[in-house]
C-alpha cells in the first residue's frame, strides 16, 4: 500500500523511508515536507532528499497561511507556555492537515510522522491524523528507536544526515521559533554552547549601541515596521533579524511535556520576543482594566490549548472569539529599544487609548481632587473594621 510520511529531511523522517518499506511492508512512500519558514536551505535539502529517497515527493509553502492562522491569533493572545512563545506546537496542526491533503489526493489510507513517544509532536499530529480517519505509523514510537541505533542505521542505507555522533541535538525550527533540544542538552546542568545558536548572538557579542524600532499595530496586528508597511511572513523576518543581532530572544528552560516528562530545552525566538512585548504593552493603554484581568486568564487558557495542538476544540475556537473582540481596539505604535538581550518599550501610542493625560496630569485641575475624599473614606472599609478587631 501507500503511506504518505511527514518529512523534514532530518534524522528520523530519513529513516522512516526505509523502514516504512522494510519494517511495515508498504511499497510506495510519499513524503511531503511543508514550508512553515524555516530556512530556505533546508526547505531545499528536505525537497532534494525527498525526491532522491521517496517514491515521490511534495513541498507545500504554507509560510503566509502559518502566519495567518496562527502567528496573528498567537501575538494577539500573547501566547505563551510556561513563560516561552511557543512556535512547533503551532506549526504541526497546520503540517499535519497538509499530509492529510495529500492522502486525501494520492488515495493513502495511511500516514506516517517521525516523532518519538517521549514528546508533543506526536499528540499534536495524531490528533488531527486521527480526526480524519486515517491509519497512523510511527516507526521511531512504535519500534523504541534511539537516535543512537538511528544514526547507524542511516550509514547503513547511505542516507546522508545532518547530525554527527558527537553533536546529536534535535532541531525544529519555523519562522517563529527555533527549538534545540536531545544531545548533551538533556543534562540540565551543561551549559548550552554557543555554536548551538542561529538566529541569535549571545547579549555580550551583541553591539554596545542600542537600536529603536518602531512597530505599528493594527487590530492587535503587527503590519508595520518603522513606519514600512509589511506583509506578516517579511514582517516577522525582518524583527527576527534586527532583534537577534541584538541578542534577544534566547530561552533555556525545564519544560513540563504535555505527557508529564520534564524536558530540558533551548529556544530562540527574537522576533515573537520582541512583538509579543510590544502587543501586550499596547493592550495595558488600550484595554480596560477588567479587560485586562481576564484576559491574562483567556490568554494562558488559550495558550494552553494551542500547546497541545488542539485547534479544533471548541473551547478554543470561543476563547479565539473572545480575544478577536477585544483586539479590534489593539491599534498603535509601539517604540521599543533593543540592547544586548533585551527589548524594552519606550513609548506607545494609540487612537484608541483609554489614556487620558489631561485627567491623570499632576499638572491639570479637569479633576477636583476634593472629590476623591468621599472615595477614600469608604475605601478598605471592611479590612478597617477587621483590623480594629483583632487588637
Ligand atoms: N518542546 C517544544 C514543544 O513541544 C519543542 C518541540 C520540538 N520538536 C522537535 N521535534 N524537535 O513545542
Ligand atoms: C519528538 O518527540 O519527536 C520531539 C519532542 C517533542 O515532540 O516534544
Amino acid at each position: 500500500g501507500k503511506i504518505v510520511l511527514a518529512f523534514s529531511g532530518g534524522l528520523d523522517t530519513s529513516i522512516c523511508v526505509p523502514l516504512l518499506k522494510e519494517e511495515y511492508g508498504y511499497d510506495e512512500v510519499i513524503t511531503v515536507a511543508v514550508d512553515v519558514g524555516q530556512p530556505e536551505e533546508d526547505i531545499k535539502k528536505a525537497t532534494d532528499k525527498g525526491h532522491l529517497i521517496a517514491d515521490k515527493h511534495f513541498t507545500i509553502d504554507i509560510k503566509d497561511k502559518f502566519v495567518e492562522e496562527q502567528l496573528f491569533p498567537t501575538i494577539k493572545a500573547n501566547g505563551s507556555y510556561e513563560g516561552y512563545p511557543m512556535g512547533t506546537a503551532l506549526a504541526r496542526p497546520l503540517i499535519a492537515e497538509e499530509i492529510v491533503k495529500i492522502a486525501k489526493k494520492e488515495g493513502a489510507n495511511a500516514v506516517a510522522h517521525g516523532c518519538t513517544g517521549k514528546g508533543n509532536d506526536q499528540l499534536r499530529f495524531d490528533f488531527i491524523f486521527r480526526g480524519a480517519g486515517l491509519d497512523i505509523v510511527a516507526p521511531m514510537r512504535e519500534m523504541n528507536l534511539t537516535r543512537e541505533w538511528e544514526m547507524d542505521y542511516a550509514e547503513k542505507h547511505k542516507i546522508p544526515v545532518p547530525v554527527v555522533k558527537d553533536k546529536p541535538y534535535s532541531v525544529d525550527e519555523n519562522c517563529w521559533s527555533r527549538s534545540i533540544e536531545g544531545g548533551r542538552l538533556e543534562d540540565p546542568s551543561f551549559h548550552p554552547p554557543n555554536d548551538i545558536y542561529e538566529w541569535t548572538v549571545s547579549p555580550e557579542e551583541a553591539p554596545d549601541t542600542p537600536e529603536e524600532i518602531t512597530i505599528e499595530f493594527e487590530k492587535g496586528i503587527p503590519v508595520a515596521l518603522n513606519g514600512k508597511r509589511m506583509k506578516g511572513y517579511d514582517l516577522i523576518l525582518a524583527v527576527n533579524k534586527v532583534a537577534g543581532k541584538h541578542g534577544i530572544g534566547r530561552n533555556d528552560m525545564i519544560e513540563d511535556r504535555i505527557l508529564g516528562l520534564k524536558a530540558r530545552e533551548v529556544y530562540e525566538h527574537p522576533a515573537a520576543t520582541v512583538l509579543i512585548a510590544a502587543h501586550s504593552d499596547l493592550e495595558r493603554l488600550v484595554l480596560s482594566r477588567q479587560e485586562l484581568s481576564f484576559k491574562n486568564i483567556v490568554d494562558e487558557k488559550w495558550s494552553e490549548l494551542g500547546y497541545m495542538g488542539l485547534i479544533h476544540e471548541p473551547l478554543f475556537a470561543a476563547l479565539t472569539a473572545f480575544i478577536n473582540k477585544t483586539q479590534e481596539r489593539v491599534n498603535g505604535k509601539v517604540d521599543m529599544k533593543l540592547y544586548k538581550g533585551k527589548a524594552t518599550v519606550t513609548g506607545r501610542s494609540s487612537p484608541d487609548a483609554l489614556y487620558s493625560g489631561d485627567l491623570v496630569s499632576f499638572e491639570s485641575k479637569t479633576i477636583d481632587q476634593k472629590d476623591s475624599i468621599g472615595f477614600s473614606s469608604f475605601f478598605g472599609f471592611q479590612a478597617r473594621i477587621w483590623k480594629n478587631l483583632k487588637k
